[in-house]
């Protein structure tokens, strides 16, 4: 027969269709090592409030200890009978300690129970996405490191717009991947709340000590509120924010990849290890690392909408529609630590076509503002400076030239305030050196600022 945690007042078990849509075991089972310590912490609790005599404590110690390491090693998993990951837990307390393992769930409910196993588990992956995340910064920075003096074009709507340093570009990534970092810590001290001690949603009559249990579980303190502990989700859907926004980040870098992989931008060659070929055209080699990263965004974001939908109209304290809250998680989590290592893996083995980018970078008339802040330079007002070098441009279009081949004349002709003296500004090199204030794409201030960036990561 099952093991149930509420039989009593029931005259039959559930019917098989019910018992099918209740049991969350089959993905809650991840949550069975923070069961374990949170039950511990438990135990203690009661030891002190006098409900567990020591040598109680000892043999519940020595069991947990038993079961902690049995299921690490997967030799104990949940039955198929088994509702979720606490009656498991249970039962294998049972079968290790008789009647005695039935005295440690006084006192809670699987309310505070699963808020406080899921909130140590989110704790513990936010630390490991925050690992994978540093790793794929140092990737990027190393290639940015080589790419400082690469010019590129840099582009807005998709158009070549002013050459850039290909390191500023690489360099970008790195700081959107830093506020990601920055969030889920900021995340994590606020989710660093213990819930336990709420019981089912009022707190207990016997005489707990969230506080005591909270600072053995990490947290920085219990709730202040136990309706508030059981039903708050906040934390839930914070940490799925983190990992859709985190997820977007990665997808706009996937999707560059995708472009500078295309046969039109030519501009990275992946490793043979990081692309994939196709089954009916023997030439193929793709960029599907970038395309599922890109891919799985969507899912993330997918994510967090699905869980706020969930919570939207929840009253009062618990209800069971929170047991929706774990599977889209588990996902996330589990989407991120398949994804990152790969991302990284990619970043770090991809080449670039140097001379390629190079060539690009003053395409499109990229120096065009160049001409023009030439002329601000000159006393030109801006708005008339902006004029002239569209003029130029128009010009060259008719022509089929560059801005550089503009003849003396041709200049004189356009307008009086251009001279020949202008084509100094004409050099892509010319264009990134002039950008040296903070910020800017200067290889120089590119050099500066990815050394701040080491330094930042070294610190993450
Ligand atoms: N499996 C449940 C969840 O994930 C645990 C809490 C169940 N509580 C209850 N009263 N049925 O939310």
């Amino acid at each position: 027969p099952a093991t149930r945690l509420w039989g009593g007042r029931f005259a039959s078990g559930p019917a098989e269709a019910v018992a099918a849509l209740s049991r969350s075991v089959q993905f809650d089972w991840r949550l069975a090592p923070y069961d374990i310590r949170q039950t511990g912490a438990h135990a203690r609790v009661l030891h002190r409030a006098g409900l567990l005599t020591d040598d109680e404590l000892a043999r519940v110690e020595q069991a947990l200890e038993e079961l902690a390491r049995a299921v690490v090693a997967g030799e104990v998993v949940p039955a198929p009978e088994d509702e979720d990951v606490h009656t498991a837990v249970e039962r294998e307390l049972l079968a290790r300690l008789g009647p005695l393992g039935g005295k440690l769930r006084a006192g809670r409910s699987r309310n505070d129970q699963v808020a406080t196993d899921f909130r140590l588990y989110l704790r513990d992956q936010a630390r490991g996405i925050a690992a994978d995340v540093v790793a794929l910064q140092l990737a990027l920075l190393d290639q940015a490191e080589r790419h400082v003096d690469t010019p590129a074009p840099g582009f807005t709507h998709l158009q070549h717009a002013q050459p850039v340093s290909f390191g500023h570009e690489l360099a970008k990534h790195v700081h959107a991947l830093a506020r990601d970092l920055d969030r889920f810590r900021d995340w994590d001290a606020r989710a660093a709340v213990s819930p336990l001690g709420a019981g089912a949603l009022a707190g207990s009559s016997l005489p707990l000590d969230p506080e005591a249990v909270a600072v053995e579980l990490g947290f920085d303190r219990a709730a202040a509120n136990s309706i508030d502990a059981v039903s708050d989700r906040d934390f839930v859907a914070e940490f799925l924010f983190c990992a859709a926004m985190l997820g977007v980040h990665l997808s706009r870098l996937g999707e560059e990849y995708c472009l500078w992989a295309s046969t039109e931008f030519g501009w990275v060659r992946l490793d043979d290890a990081y692309a994939t070929g196709s089954s009916i055209m023997p030439q193929k080699k793709n960029p599907d690392v970038a395309e599922l990263v890109r891919g799985k965004a969507g899912r993330l974001i997918g994510h967090l909408t699905g869980l706020l939908a969930t919570l939207k109209g929840l009253p009062f304290a618990y209800n069971r529609d929170l047991q929706e809250d774990k599977e889209p998680v588990f996902d996330a989590v589990e989407q991120l630590r398949l994804v990152l290592p790969a991302l990284t893996g990619m970043v770090a083995t991809s080449t670039f076509d140097v001379e390629r980018m190079a060539a690009a970078a003053p395409l499109g008339f990229a120096l065009a503002t160049d001409v023009a802040e030439w002329l601000v330079r000159r006393g030109v007002p801006f708005r008339e400076a902006h004029e002239i070098a569209g003029v130029c441009v128009q010009e060259c279009e008719k022509r089929g030239i560059d801005l550089a081949e503009l003849s003396d004349d041709d200049l004189r002709a356009i307008s009086p305030h251009l001279s020949p003296e202008v084509r100094a500004v004409l050099s892509v090199s010319g264009a990134l050196a002039s950008r040296s204030a903070l910020g800017g794409t200067a290889p120089e201030r590119v050099r500066e600022q990815l050394r701040a960036l080491r330094e930042r990561v070294r610190e993450d």
